[in-house]
């Protein structure tokens, strides 16, 4: 590794012994990936992806009082991932007492960390960190030390912006010293697709489909995705937007993608083109078929798989304003087909507490509430990691949910179907 002599100064100790050990270890990190040099972290804002303090990490809350204590000073404020506890999400008393008294015991301790270490507000626990009300949004170029699959997707491919796809700590180590080390997504080559998705299908794909489909195919490679054109557009627009966020979230977790290019669409396909394909790209075909092949392969996770669900998560990554009103739309026009006034199933909205502020001020709010969909800012995930939740049938239109849990998967259609009574699961 060729350090600058800011650098290498950090790496000898002169800001101190442990700016010298967090510096050692992202450098270690980088010759782990064949990085030859390190570069300043150049967005506004970091992202930690760790944001709950559960006990079995109390090392790395450990590890991060050694930073406090040294006084390490962080270069970079930092929003993070959903908070795990919201009372308002339906649990039983045996949940209750396993989440506050067991699984997350460090949540204080650790969101008091969060806040002396630089976190921007108590506002900015979400997933979607780039969302307009939460405005830690990259420029195109920025280079990044995030770990949050989702956000760095959506960084990297909708925004432009330059992240490798790190670990938690590492995020914060980053975010601390002011640089990463330069391999993977931080550099041109790196950011070139070796695989060409064709979209062949006769209607809008499911975004959480597709990039299902999508991720399990190309893996950790970079994708150049063909035909998506079609159905959103040319327009990074509101709702290319939520779905890119949606699709990047399903590819990211189903398999390990951290950049897409979509032809006409995300803004290094527009600039470049097809100069963004290797010359040995390796072709997939995405047509109706196939998406019917990956949905089919989804394992059934609950006991009873005949079981009706007790709980319903919409809302991973969490949801855009727009995502809320129009679901708020459909219930209310589901619901009034089948004479229904609410959801068939409890059912959990989960989005950003700055789009949840915004959106309990508008009209929409009281016309969701109506219909019994609970809203809440958590990460579904941290609800249903626990052997307590993993025994409930809960439904979901999240592939990452999906993949990490038991919960099971429905498209949004079917999902409105479900919660309407329109279709009994
Ligand atoms: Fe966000 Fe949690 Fe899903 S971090 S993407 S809501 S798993």
């Amino acid at each position: 590794m060729k350090l600058t002599p800011e650098q290498q100064a950090i790496l000898d100790g002169e800001r101190g012994e442990v700016p010298a050990k967090v510096m050692k270890t992202l450098v270690m990190y980088g010759e782990t990936f064949g990085a030859e040099t390190m570069v300043p972290v150049t967005g506004r804002l970091g992202h930690t992806v760790i944001s709950f303090g559960i006990n079995a990490m109390k090392p790395v809350y450990d590890l991060y009082d050694r930073l406090l204590e040294a006084g390490m000073e962080f270069r970079q404020p930092f929003t993070a991932d959903p908070l795990p506890l919201d009372r308002n999400v339906p649990s039983n008393l045996l949940q209750d007492l396993v989440f506050r008294q067991f699984m997350y015991k460090q949540q204080g301790r650790y969101e008091d960390q969060l806040r002396r270490m630089g976190m921007t507000s108590d506002r900015d626990f979400t997933c979607a960190c780039y969302f307009d009300q939460v405005g830690n949004i990259p420029e195109k170029g920025d280079v990044l030390s995030w770990a949050e699959s989702s956000a760095v997707s959506y960084a990297n491919s909708v925004l432009g912006a330059r992240c490798n796809r790190n670990s938690g700590i590492i995020d914060v180590f980053g975010s601390a010293v002011g640089y990463v080390p330069c391999f993977g997504l931080l550099t041109d080559e790196g950011r070139r697709a070796s695989w060409v998705v064709e979209v062949r299908t006769t209607r809008r794909p499911e975004a959480q489909l597709l990039g299902s489909a999508v991720g399990m195919k190309v893996m950790e490679d970079v994708p150049y995705i063909r035909g998506l054109d079609t159905w959103l557009g040319t327009e990074l627009n509101a709702d290319a937007r939520a779905y890119l966020k949606d699709f990047g979230a399903a590819a990211a977790s189903n398999g390990a993608v951290g950049l897409y290019h979509v032809e006409h669409l995300t803004p290094e396909a527009v600039e470049q083109g097809e100069g963004l394909i290797l010359p040995d790209a390796q072709v997939y075909v995405v047509d109706d078929a196939e998406l019917d092949r990956v949905r089919a392969s989804y394992p059934v996770m609950w006991k009873d798989p005949d079981a009706e669900p007790k709980l319903c998560f919409i809302g991973c990554p969490h949801l855009t304003m727009e995502q809320l009103a129009d679901w708020t739309k459909k219930l209310e026009q589901g619901l009034k087909e089948t004479g229904r006034e609410k959801v068939t199933v409890p059912t959990v909205f989960t989005t950003a507490p700055a789009v949840l502020e915004e959106f309990n001020r508008g009209p929409y709010s009281v016309r969701l509430r109506k219909t019994g969909v609970i809203l809440s800012y958590i990460c579904p995930l941290m609800y249903m990691n626990n052997p307590l939740s993993k025994k409930m049938p809960v439904i979901t239109n999240s592939n990452k949910l999906r993949t990490y849990t038991s919960a099971r998967y429905y498209t949004d259609g079917e999902v409105l179907d479900i919660l309407t009574g329109k279709e009994a699961k």
